[in-house]
């Protein structure tokens, strides 16, 4: 990967370093979300402080809030956009995991688990409103409408995943498409839209850059739920092949696979709960067949991507944060 490696000792990038130029702005974002959230309504409240105390990266907040200072000052507006990419994703993980019958996220019980999936629907549903209520007060119908094609473009994403009739048959292509609606797609609204916040002119820039960035996120994401441990990436590993989800580690490993490895594979995707001992063995498999490089090498390769586009922007500190950001997701652990 052409991805810059910072020069410190260990070559790593963490957090709080991509985090920094926009530190303080960032630590507004919270009290913009508990302002747009506020409600009188005791479920809905305890939803919100559930999900608002197990904090996640706040990754995307902080792409916004990167973006909007790439071509100098930003508005100081970018705090609340932030806070409303940030409920848009929480939004989508409350249906995600209630969707994916997950019962951690963060490290925490999701909602589906804490509460019941009708709660799960039901916050979902409030917190996309609330913060599409908000775009509409800030009275910007430009940043409402990369949002709205974002979140539409994830329900696509997230249904095409649930509706893929032959898992296996999943393609390279399909995934592409799947990964770019699912997950790309908001990453890519969140850059736009700091863009409008004071970096209008690398609008189109940011926006591609945060759409390869995405996809190679997704791409780790993926790996993760293979070879993570559930203790380190805050939510349930091997849930992916539990849930008879075909991710891009399995599309590489199928095209090489033996018959009595295919065998394993096709035994565990007509198990309707596959127990841990199948799916040690798939997730084995799938190593020695190359699917884990394989994937890794993609990832690599939409990180690549963006960082050439970041090139035809200024030099700046939230342009250098934006390259370590590639080396933060490609290395991330959680
Ligand atoms: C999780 O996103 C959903 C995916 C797109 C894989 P994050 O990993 O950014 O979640 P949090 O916000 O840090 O928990
Ligand atoms: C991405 O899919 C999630 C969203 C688009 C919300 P995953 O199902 O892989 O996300 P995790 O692994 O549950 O975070
Ligand atoms: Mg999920
Ligand atoms: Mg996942």
């Amino acid at each position: 990967m052409t991805v810059r490696a910072r020069p410190d000792p260990a070559g790593q990038v963490s957090l709080s370093d991509i985090q920094l130029p926009v530190r303080a702005s960032l630590a507004r974002v919270g009290e913009e979300m508990w302002r747009i959230v506020a409600v009188d309504s005791a479920l809905l409240n305890g939803v919100s402080e559930h999900l608002m105390l197990m904090k996640g990266k706040m990754l995307r907040p902080t792409l916004l809030l990167l973006s909007s200072e790439a071509d100098g000052a930003a508005q100081p507006r970018a705090a609340a956009y932030a806070g409303v990419v940030e409920l848009i994703h929480l939004a989508t993980l409350v249906h995600d995991d209630a969707v994916d019958h997950s019962v951690l996220r963060r490290g925490m019980p999701t909602i589906n688990a804490l509460f019941t999936h009708q709660v799960a629907v039901i916050a979902g549903d409030f917190l996309y409103s609330r913060a599409v209520q908000e775009l509409v007060r800030l009275g910007d119908l430009e940043a409402l409408r990369v949002f709205a094609k974002a979140s539409n473009e994830l329900t696509i994403g997230e249904m095409r995943q649930l509706s893929a009739l032959d898992a296996l048959r999943f393609s390279e292509e399909d995934y592409e498409f799947l990964i770019r609606a699912k997950t790309a797609a908001l990453f890519s609204a969140a850059c736009e839209v700091g863009g409008l916040c004071g970096a209008e002119r690398f609008r189109v820039e940011l926006a591609e850059y945060g759409s390869y960035l995405g996809m190679a996120f997704q791409v780790v994401d993926d790996l993760l739920d293979y070879t993570g441990a559930s203790a380190t990436v805050g939510k349930p590993t091997g849930l992916d092949l539990k849930e008879h989800k075909v991710t891009l580690p399995l599309i590489a490993a199928l095209r090489t696979m033996p018959p009595a490895s295919r065998a394993a594979v096709d035994d565990l995707f007509s198990s309707p709960e596959p127990d841990d001992a199948q799916i040690a063995r798939v997730v084995g498999i799938v190593e020695e067949e190359g699917g884990l490089d394989y994937a890794r090498e993609r990832g690599e390769g939409y990180a690549s991507r963006a960082d050439e586009v970041l090139s035809r922007l200024p030099e700046s500190p939230a342009r250098r944060a934006l390259q370590d950001t590639l080396t933060y997701v490609m290395e991330r652990r959680a």
